[in-house]
């Protein structure tokens, strides 16, 4: 488990992650509103060359694709709660590609990823004060 205490720490650890990735990697990133899904996701952007400002928040686009170095995929699953897995097809296409998938909300969807992805807790504790947050890599 790693700690962060700022954003710009949570897309620091992003950028030190991102170094593990690989094309076709999916990283499942779980955490309430306002948890730092899309703060890591910028870290995680920057380290493949893309300007963490071109990252922005899928939650009506459902995917947003960003070109650096190698291509980014950025899904939001916030409005997929309870969808069925049918209704998930056309995530395959990019799943299955050759970009690397980070997925916002992925616990409103677990059921449709692929095994082996790689999952990003980032989890608030009030008692350690606001910006605190702890994120546990699973992979
Ligand atoms: N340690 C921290 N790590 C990440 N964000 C933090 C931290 N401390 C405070 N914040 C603030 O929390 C917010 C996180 O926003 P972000 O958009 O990254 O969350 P999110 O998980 O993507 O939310 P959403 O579910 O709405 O998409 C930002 O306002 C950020 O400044
Ligand atoms: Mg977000």
């Amino acid at each position: 488990m790693l700690e962060s205490r700022s954003a710009a720490e949570t897309s620091q650890i992003a950028k030190e992650f991102a170094k593990t990735l690989k094309p076709g990697d999916i990283v499942a990133l779980s955490g309430d509103l306002g948890a730092g899904k899309t703060a890591f996701t910028k870290g995680v952007a920057e380290f493949f060359g893309i300007p963490a400002d071109e990252v922005g928040s899928p939650t009506f686009t459902m995917v947003n694709q960003y070109d650096g170095d190698l291509t980014i995929y950025h899904f939001d699953a916030y409005r997929l709660e309870n969808v069925g897995a049918d209704s998930c097809d056309w995530m395959d296409d990019y799943f299955f590609g050759d970009g690397i998938c980070l997925i916002e909300w992925a616990q409103n969807i677990k059921d449709v990823l692929p095994k082996g992805y790689i999952e990003v807790k980032l989890d608030k504790a009030p008692e350690k004060g606001d910006d605190y947050r702890a994120i546990t890599i699973i992979n």
